[in-house]
């Protein structure tokens, strides 16, 4: 294999044989829908910034406020890691240079080292150098920052602060090599749980920002005095050097308490501001301050806004109107009750406002007001909870050139707004959502329903989401899935004959609400299934094709079935965990599938038996039923696709040329029967995104230039509708679709392609399609990101993880689903972690 790093690039240019013109674009959800820990604006250009995400790469400003993804081409399957961003920096001499640094996790799930890119045309094409270690834009402490800056006076100078202990590391050819700063012996000695035996929260968390002084005078032509800070909260934890980094010392008088956060220099006032938190974030601070460096003077001032009863929260957003010297916005960075919390200060931090403040208790003056016009949907999403502002600030930054133009992330999108200054003026301000463009929701299962809803998208986080047409993909809905609410949605199906019967499972495990959830107007509103335990949660789900029936593959309770919505029972004669799916026209067939094993139920779910063989297949991964006609299905396997059109008792493998499949879909092809084959393999052009219209003689590349991360954690859909279309959920891009043409008669028939049974029959039946769809089920084997804390549902005695549990004026539930625990914060607020 190619190493990869070394393939990103080449991967730009190749794929030139059968490859079929599908360009992508995003199912648009327009309000980001996780976390955004880094943004930066060019000091010296107007309209030029970037936001970073943790697993769901880097995005440029356009100047109608929207964004646009720059790194989408190199997520290929081999280096999916290059959607972790854990540094960005631009370089204030050319405003068409950007540098990232890359890589998702520093622990064994990521098996690449990291990589600094760099790009000089604002990120359509990208060079890259690998480093000889981790980088890790998904792990703890991924909010701080920026690790990555360019000498403002030198562009071909570059530091970069490491994580893991590796230390400070530098490039003097504009970021082409890179070597270890041996002077620099710092190394961010902190980890959130040494004892975490995943290496998550084990790992030392390094290096936390680098800040040049752009005032300081030039030595050599490098800008003389620098600024580095570490995750350290006992010891000094500022460095500086004021040699041009060839020599460093410990800040003299610095707080050498909490962890810094973000540095940023006001060049003007000669000064750098300084937040602080108790823990490294993103999800955590109960503690923190906010300080200012006169660095002429060499002194420092303790400016935390808050103290006493009111400080509970540590300090992470830190934003300086350059237009303005000495005046600054900071955030909480977690302020978990009632909701975080903003000051400003126009005097260097000796006097601020709040942008809310209790009169008397539980009424509250507030300062903004928010619109979601950009994103309905975060409206109800945000109103569920008292948190409003957000949760997780470590982005927050004003326009350098506009002190009314600011944006701030949270865990669950991008905020800002247009009228920053009239908060000094009506202390009245008005935030949107400003995430139009970041698409970067974990998806978890995608369905497109013949005669129902077009494209139904269960997600992490954000719990899922309904388009019921081809004609919304583009128009941010209106609302999430709602009643129940979950964090995250692990599946949803939909009853084949009565397209508008769908089924859906939560993924919370010890809530006191069932994790099943039923809609009968296409997944538009929901209701709880009863018959479902609260204590069982995950896994995938199947619906019969007259709805009668739910077949669930839970995560830890082996696989289910419940009919006509009473409760779920065992069944035993399908292994735990197994795929399975159901027949999308004949109520009494499942299918399901375990190792090389194919099992086939033709009692509505009730018992399984071993169906036909796939021969020289030992795993099998994901079974999709034909939309149209019943008991044609293929099945996904570790050799490749196979297709029954009897039930299951036999299979036919679809060519050899593609192997190691991971989901298969079926969508609609170009004529009334013909129906398109899906799938994500190793094919002709490597790992990737294939269609077959010939029954497997041939598989296209559909995928091209796009990257879609991993293959083994995309979600993958056909229209049942719209000819051509296909829908592909990405582990930290949302959904994509495109739409196009592949040659051949369909897959309705099989061809001559290699038996391994010695008979097939051919379904002759094109039944009239009035309903269908697919059903898929896979194991993610990409970690999923855990970001934003979610609302609790209504009538729920058991707190989630992050919600409230207790408090003054709390009237909610007082214990916390496991295994968290309630944890007193403040008088007013304890907490579920
Ligand atoms: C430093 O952080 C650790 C871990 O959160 C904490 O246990 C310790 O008390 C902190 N030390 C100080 C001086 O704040
Ligand atoms: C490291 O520091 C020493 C002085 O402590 C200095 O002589 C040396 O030049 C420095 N090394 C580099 C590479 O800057
Ligand atoms: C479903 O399959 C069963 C068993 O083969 C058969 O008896 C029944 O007629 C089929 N139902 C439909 C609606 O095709």
């Amino acid at each position: 294999m190619k190493h990869p790093r070394a393939a990103q690039l080449l991967l730009l240019a190749v794929t030139a044989s059968a490859r079929a013109a599908f360009t992508w674009q995003n199912v648009k959800l327009g309000g980001g829908g996780g976390f955004i820990p880094g943004i930066v604006f060019h000091p010296k250009t107007p309209g030029v910034a970037y936001a970073r995400t943790d697993i769901g790469g880097l995005y440029r400003l356009n100047s109608d406020d929207s964004w646009t993804p720059v790194t989408d081409s190199l997520a290929t399957d081999a280096a999916w890691d290059n959607w972790g961003i854990d540094a960005v920096a631009l370089d204030p001499q050319d405003a068409n240079k950007v540098y990232a640094a890359v890589g998702m996790y520093t622990n064994s799930w990521d098996p690449n080292n990291g990589a600094i890119i760099r790009s000089s045309d604002k990120g359509a094409t990208w060079s890259s150098s690998p480093l000889s270690f981790k980088v890790g834009g998904n792990m703890p402490g991924r909010g701080m920052g920026e690790r990555l800056a360019v000498d403002p006076n030198n562009p071909k100078i570059i530091y970069f602060g490491a994580r893991s202990g590796h230390g400070l590391w530098k490039s003097t050819d504009a970021g082409a090599t890179w070597s270890k700063v041996a002077n620099f012996t710092a190394t961010g000695t902190y980890a959130p749980d040494p004892t975490d035996t995943t290496g998550l929260n084990s790992d030392k968390q390094g290096l936390t920002f680098v800040t040049f002084d752009s005032t300081s005078s030039l030595l050599n032509g490098a800008t003389s005095r620098i600024f580095v800070g570490t995750a350290d909260n006992i010891t000094a934890s500022v460095y500086v050097s004021n040699d041009a980094g060839s020599t460093w010392s410990a800040v003299a008088g610095q707080p050498g308490r909490y962890f810094p956060h973000k540095c940023k220099l006001s060049p003007t006032e000669k000064a750098l501001y300084l937040t602080y938190s108790d823990g490294t974030g993103p999800y955590d601070g109960t503690l923190g301050s906010v300080w200012r460096y006169d660095i002429a003077a060499g002194t420092w001032k303790d400016i935390t806004p808050v103290s006493g009863s009111d400080l509970y929260f540590g300090f992470g957003g830190l934003g300086l109107d350059l237009q303005k010297p000495g005046t600054l916005v900071v955030a909480s960075l977690n302020s978990w009750w009632p909701d975080a919390q903003l000051f400003r200060s126009t005097d260097s931090g000796a006097t601020w406002s709040r942008l809310w403040e209790w009169t008397s208790y539980p009424n509250m003056n507030l300062y903004y007001s928010i619109s979601t016009s950009k994103a309905p949907w975060i409206g109800p999403f945000i109103q569920a909870d008292t948190k409003h502002l957000g949760w997780m600030i470590e982005a927050l930054e004003i326009d350098p050139f506009d002190s009314d133009h600011w944006l701030y992330g949270t865990g669950l999108t991008l905020f800002g707004g247009r009228d920053l200054t009239k908060w000094d003026t009506k202390h009245s301000i008005t935030i949107q959502v400003m995430a139009d463009g970041i698409e970067e929701t974990s998806v978890q299962e995608v369905a497109s329903a013949l005669g129902g809803s077009e494209l139904l998208a269960a997600v992490g986080d954000d719990n899922g989401f309904t388009f019921k047409s081809k004609g919304d993909l583009n128009t941010a809905p209106a609302t999430y899935w709602q009643n129940p609410t979950w964090s995250t949605s692990s599946s949803v199906d939909y009853a084949g004959n009565k397209p508008a019967n769908v089924v859906r499972v939560g993924n919370t495990g010890g809530s006191d609400t069932q994790q099943i959830g039923i809609s009968s107007d296409g997944g538009v509103s929901w209701n709880i299934d009863y018959g479902a335990s609260t204590s069982i949660y995950g896994g995938t789900v199947a619906y019969s094709a007259d709805a009668d029936t739910v077949l669930w593959s839970t995560s830890s309770q082996g696989v289910l079935r419940s009919q006509y919505q009473g409760s779920f029972t065992a069944v035993s004669s399908l292994p735990a965990t197994a795929v399975i799916a159901s027949d999308k026209r004949n109520n009494t067939y499942f299918y399901g599938g375990a190792g090389a094993a194919f099992y086939v139920s033709s009692d509505t779910g009730s018992t399984f038996t071993k169906g036909g063989s796939l021969a020289g297949a030992a795993s099998i991964r994901d079974i999709t039923a034909h939309p149209a006609t019943a008991g044609t299905l293929f099945v996904s396997t570790d050799v490749g696709i196979f297709r029954s059109s009897d039930f299951g008792k036999t299979f036919t493998r679809m060519g050899t040329a593609l192997s190691d499949t991971q989901q298969v879909a079926l969508g609609r092809g170009s004529t009334t029967d013909a129906w398109v084959v899906y799938a994500f393999g190793d094919g002709p052009a490597g790992k990737k995104l294939y269609a077959s219209a010939d029954s497997g003689a041939s598989w296209v590349d559909i995928q091209g230039s796009q990257g879609f991360g991993a293959i083994s954690s995309c979600r993958l859909a056909g229209s049942a509708n719209n000819a051509g279309v296909v829908y592909v959920g990405t582990n930290g891009r949302g959904v994509f679709w495109a739409q196009g043409t592949v040659s051949g008669t369909g897959n309705n028939s099989p061809t001559s392609t290699t038996s391994t049974t010695p008979t097939t029959r051919t379904t002759a039946t094109t039944t009239k399609p009035s309903t269908t769809s697919k059903t898929t089920t896979t194991t993610t084997t990409t970690p999923t990101k855990t970001s934003s804390p979610t609302p609790t549902s209504s009538g729920v005695n058991l707190a989630q993880h992050w919600g409230q549990c207790g408090g003054i004026g709390w009237t909610g539930p007082s214990a916390c689903e496991s295994p968290y625990k309630c944890q007193f914060q403040n008088d007013y607020y304890s907490q579920c972690l």
